[in-house]
């Protein structure tokens, strides 16, 4: 069990099912900015776990986080949320509180990636433990405590105990204490990592609904089609550096190299040059999508396979983060 929730207090109102959510702001560059990350630096000891890091969180968006393991992205949540401070640099609330302060924890969530769960008390009993710590009471405390369970589906396993559950339900619950509260920024640290597909889309409905409702989303994941579909906006992080942030389309468009062909040749056609060997198919890589649909029109008769790839968000992550391993 970590303790790494927020001491807050925020008072659920009777409408919405998230009732501390502002309205509903289209995101992009014009929505205000809700967080700001200035050259923020974490060490432990002699490794700095974030180098000068700065990025802006904008009222209404879903902020990706991508990065390969260490890159510094649950840090990063950490800091966000106010239960770690920063070795140099600043976080701020719209512009003012900082995270660690009570008063602005209250209205941040954060489902970490180590669950943050009593496994020996009920689901309920983990709501109403969390719904308490943020200053939650009577009524409110209740109704609170109600949305959560409707919002991770698990009314119906309400009274049983947490060490029961399979670990996507655990992930829901966990995703359920992070909101309870009605906070306004709701901080996913691999909210669907290690559970099973059925509850992965899920826990991802979930998430749509939040947004759907106007929190700002910040949300780490190594699944590059989740982030595609939800994500206002990617922001790429590795060795604890922003390499690069934007809309997809942007991130694509600058990041994404070209599209790519590959074809298992049965015979070589005159009018084509050698592509690059991987496996026993040939690979081109064409700057447009004219020119790959021309050179696969070209390899098309005397191909056995033959697939042609527009960039996309998992190009741009490797093309920025290499193919080296990480642990
Ligand atoms: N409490 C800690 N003590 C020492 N090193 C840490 C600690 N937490 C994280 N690190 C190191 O900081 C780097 C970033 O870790 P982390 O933020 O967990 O990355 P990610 O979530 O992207 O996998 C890693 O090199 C990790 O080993
Ligand atoms: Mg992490």
């Amino acid at each position: 069990m970590s303790n790494r929730r927020p001491e807050v207090a925020a008072p659920w109102s009777s409408a919405g099912l998230l009732p501390n959510a502002t309205a509903i702001l289209r995101p992009g560059d014009t929505a205000p900015v809700l967080l700001q990350v200035r050259d923020v630096t974490q060490r432990y000891g002699a490794a700095r776990a974030l180098d000068g890091l700065s990025l802006a969180v904008r009222r209404g968006e879903t902020l990706g986080l991508l990065g390969p393991n260490g890159a510094g992205k649950t840090t990063l949540m950490h800091l966000m949320a106010g239960v770690l401070a920063p070795t140099g640099g600043t976080v701020l609330l719209d512009g003012r509180g900082s995270p660690s302060s009570p008063a602005t924890r209250r209205r941040i969530g954060i489902a970490p990636q180590d669950l943050a769960l009593y496994t020996e008390l009920t689901a309920e009993e983990n709501l109403r433990f969390f719904a308490r710590l943020y200053g939650l009471r009577g009524r409110a405390l209740s109704l609170a405590v109600e949305r959560a369970l409707a919002l991770a589906e698990l009314t119906a396993r309400r009274h049983h105990r947490v060490h029961t559950f399979s670990g996507g339900m655990q992930r829901r619950l966990n995703l359920a204490c992070a909101v309870v509260h009605g906070p306004d920024l709701v901080l996913l640290d691999e909210p669907t990592v290690g559970v099973d597909p059925q509850s992965r889309g899920h826990v991802f409905d979930s998430l749509e609904r939040l947004k759907a409702l106007g929190h700002t989303l910040v949300y780490s994941t190594h699944y590059m089609e989740e982030a595609e579909r939800l994500c206002d906006r990617i922001a790429v992080i590795d060795h604890g550096r922003l390499l690069a942030c934007g809309t997809l389309h942007e991130l694509v468009r600058r990041h994404g190299g070209g599209h790519r062909v590959r074809a298992r040749l049965t015979r070589h056609p005159d009018d084509v040059s050698s592509g690059t060997i991987v496996g026993d198919e040939q690979e081109w890589v064409l700057p447009d999508a004219a020119q790959a649909t021309e050179l696969a029109l070209k390899l098309g008769s005397s191909a056995s396979s033959l697939a042609v790839r527009p960039p996309d968000l998992e190009t741009v992550f490797f093309t920025l983060t290499g193919r080296s391993l990480r642990d």
